[in-house]
């Protein structure tokens, strides 16, 4: 519990997180996550996808209460007189991701930073989804550890020697691993997003029932892109019935495969660095399949596995503001210029 004299005194951070179809806010007390609000938006489902200016618009919408409950929920649970007045820094997620989103966020944040007074910290999305795995001081990996960061736009391999300094030694070349989640939940008449559906149906299915391509690619890259293919050419000569009767074997056998690719590189990874421990972020580390998977393998090559809380998987404010506590501490702060981008290498 922190008191009023700690909040003065300690680094408080508000972070804002708007890169794709979440609006986040995430209060955050010297690396300690007090609060972490998240609105979804239900309203791609009947779209297949998100679709870029109704995120922008739902964020307009749900940035204001979203940042009002990130605040409250502080008030309620550590300092009633708390206001927005008491935060050191605002952050926010610069880049990657819609780039009407990201202006959404990137707006709000710069307006506050202006009319408080507050520096600004820019906070890049695939850092923080590393970042997410420093949130739990209980359980945190220490320095250096991988990464295999999964979400729906990237998968890479990460070697985080300190906070600010990780690198990307893997990457995919094609599809991210969400995308072949969504991608092949659709080719089964799934809505999106199909990555938690096909988690949901594969817990009653075989995993080995269906067999689909895996790529040959060298060193710690990825391709997703087959996978996809091999599934569309295999339903292509079955009907609808046939799907329905044996979604969960489907879906068990394609979240197999999509595990099988990931787990495979990470090994390499290990073997190639000899760095044993071993984390797993982004949207996809949600799933339940290549949570098990990564424990069993941990436990059999001896590694320190880390997976960070389901809320802290998906996109979430907490990720970045734990972020831009390490930039506050670097000194790392953004000009009121500063400008999202949709695609930024780091
Ligand atoms: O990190 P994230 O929330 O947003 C991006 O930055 O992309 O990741 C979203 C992706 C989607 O592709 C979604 O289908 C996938 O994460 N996902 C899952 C699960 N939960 C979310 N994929 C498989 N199993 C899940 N349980
Ligand atoms: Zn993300």
């Amino acid at each position: 519990m922190f008191t009023r004299q700690t909040l003065y005194t300690l680094t408080t951070i508000l972070a804002i997180e708007s890169s794709c179809d979440e609006t986040s806010a995430s209060v955050c007390v010297d690396g300690k996550i007090l609060s972490n609000f998240i609105a979804n938006q239900t309203i791609h489902e009947k779209y297949g996808g998100v679709v870029p200016e109704l995120a922008s618009r739902a964020h307009m919408q749900h940035i204001v209460p979203v940042v009002s409950a990130a605040i409250n929920q502080v008030q309620s649970t550590h300092d009633s007189q708390f206001t927005i007045h008491d935060i050191s820094a605002i952050a926010f997620t610069q880049a990657p991701g819609l780039i009407g989103s990201l202006l959404v966020g990137a707006q709000f944040a710069k307006s506050l930073a202006l009319s408080l007074n507050k520096p600004l910290i820019a906070v890049h999305h695939m850092q923080a989804h590393v970042l997410a795995n420093l949130i739990d001081e209980d359980n945190s990996p220490e320095f250096p550890f991988l990464c295999l960061t999964v979400s729906g736009g990237h998968t890479q391999i990460v070697l985080a020697k300190s906070p600010l300094a990780l690198e990307v030694i893997g990457e995919t070349i094609d599809d991210a691993a969400g995308e072949a989640f969504d991608k092949t939940a659709k080719l089964l008449g799934l809505p999106y997003p199909g990555g938690p559906l096909i988690d949901k149906y594969a817990k009653e299915g075989n995993p080995t029932a269906f067999k689909f391509a895996e790529p040959q690619i060298p060193d710690l890259n990825f391709s997703f892109s087959g996978l996809k293919t091999s599934v569309l050419y295999f339903l292509q000569k079955h009907d609808a019935a046939f799907i329905q009767n044996n979604l969960s074997d489907l879906c068990a056998s394609v979240q197999h495969t999509i595990i099988t690719i990931l787990l495979k590189k990470i090994k390499l990874a290990v073997k190639q660095t000899g760095i044993k421990n071993v984390c797993i972020a982004g949207g996809v580390s949600a799933n339940s399949g290549l949570r098990n998977a990564l424990t069993v393998m941990g436990n059999q090559y001896s590694w320190k596995i880390f997976i960070p809380k389901f809320e802290y998987c998906t996109d979430n404010a907490a990720m970045i503001a734990i972020t831009a506590y390490y930039k506050y501490l670097a000194n790392d702060f953004a000009e009121l210029s500063v400008s999202p981008t949709a695609r930024a290498e780091w």
